[in-house]
């Protein structure tokens, strides 16, 4: 713990550039409707979210800048057109020109596309979960209507869609397009479920990479893409592999708040996750130490009393809580592993210490 406190700070590393995001983002998804605009614009103000994408995707983008392509490439030397030039002094990295340039620009831009989905998905969640507050405020729909908040994220995607086009990069496109799709294909996983499959921790982890841990996963390596690293490179596999254990570590660790946080901190319902029928990490532990839990599970809390004796259950558990703790720092040590891959630089370490900052948030 005191070596993580000597790590840079990622949020402050990327403050100055994140700075204009807000006003640019909201100029980004301007439109002559006022209530689509507005809506749209609902959660871009700056005390709105942590940020933790587009901090990611910056860091990212720095800690790419710092890798010579042609040492990690292998055989994509012919591939990195656009990568900034890479110095080594006296052993340490230092990267020219990538604050400026054509290629930091694009990942900026990313940075704002990733976070456009990421709004997008969370207006359209709150209208699937019926959550009434967001980001310590009120959800879309309920400040306008159903209708309105499905229109806004549909907007939003649009224009994430047409930025995203913009990069002129099709390979990133691609990868950016079945992060969506995957979105899509977590939400319907849970939506669907059969009774075992609720049961599975297996099941329930494949969920979680779908709906939260694919789209920082992909962004990550498009990221490395528009560093100039050839997409089988060791970075953009390093990247990417990060961004997926970051991803689930993440989720794991929202999951563990959903119980242990209260709403006025996470700015969001709490323990909201069993009266949408779904069981995480916590609940799936103890249903392994008290099988009498298993038919709750599968029939997705239904009846009466339901919720109540599983979170007894939980509560009563003196190793579920804990056992999913272990499971969030697995996948946070899987992507310190992944980082540790990429030569060391400043961005790199703000990264690992943003990955311990994942999995002792509190909100
Ligand atoms: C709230 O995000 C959303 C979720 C908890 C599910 C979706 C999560 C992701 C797509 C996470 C991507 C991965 C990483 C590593 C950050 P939030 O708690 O970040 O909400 P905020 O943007 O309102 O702070
Ligand atoms: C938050 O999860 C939700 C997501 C990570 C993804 C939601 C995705 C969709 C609704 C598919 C549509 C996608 C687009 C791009 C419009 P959660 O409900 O577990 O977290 P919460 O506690 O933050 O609500
Ligand atoms: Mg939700
Ligand atoms: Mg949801």
């Amino acid at each position: 713990d005191e070596k993580i406190e000597t790590l840079p700070d990622p949020f402050k590393m990327v403050e100055k550039e994140l700075e204009p995001f807000s006003d640019s983002i909201k100029e980004l998804v301007s439109t002559d409707q006022p209530i689509l605009s507005m809506a749209a614009k609902h959660f871009f103000e700056k005390r709105h979210g942590k940020r933790f994408r587009p901090t990611i995707i910056q860091l990212m983008s720095k800690a790419v800048a710092a890798c010579e392509p042609e040492s990690m490439g292998g055989d994509d030397r012919w591939d990195h057109a656009g990568a900034s030039k890479v110095d080594v002094e006296g052993g340490v990295v230092t990267t020219k020109n990538h604050k400026g340039s054509d290629v930091w620009r694009k990942q900026a831009q990313l940075g704002q596309i990733v976070e456009m989905i990421h709004v997008a998905s969370l207006i359209h969640d709150d209208v699937l979960d019926e959550a009434d507050t967001r980001r310590g405020g009120e959800a879309v729909h309920k400040l306008y209507s159903n209708k309105v908040a499905v229109l806004a994220g549909d907007y939003l995607l649009a224009r994430a869609s047409v930025l995203l086009a913009r990069l002129e990069n099709t390979a990133v496109v691609q990868i950016m397009a079945t992060a969506l799709e995957s979105l899509v294909a977590g939400e319907i996983m849970q939506l669907k479920s059969s009774p075992e499959e609720l049961l599975q921790m297996q099941s329930y982890l494949r969920k979680s990479y779908y709906k939260t841990a694919s789209l920082i996963c992909y962004a990550c390596r498009s990221t490395a893409l528009l560093g100039g690293h050839a997409y089988g490179s060791t970075v953009a596999t390093a990247c990417e592999e990060f961004g997926f254990h970051m991803g689930l570590a993440f989720q794991i660790q929202d999951d563990i708040l959903d119980f242990t946080a209260a709403a006025d901190i996470m700015g969001k319902p709490t323990l909201a996750d069993m009266s949408l029928g779904l069981s995480t990490a916590p609940i799936l532990y103890a249903a392994q130490e008290f099988p009498h839990l298993q038919p709750l599970v599968k029939r997705r809390f239904k009846e009466k009393g339901d919720k109540q004796t599983a979170l007894e259950a939980l509560y009563r558990s003196k190793t579920a809580m804990d056992k999913a703790r272990r499971l969030a720092k697995f996948h946070a040590q899987k992507a310190v592993d992944s980082l540790l891959r990429l030569p060391q630089s400043e961005a790199r370490d703000a990264l690992l210490r943003l990955t311990y900052v994942v999995i002792t948030r509190k909100k």
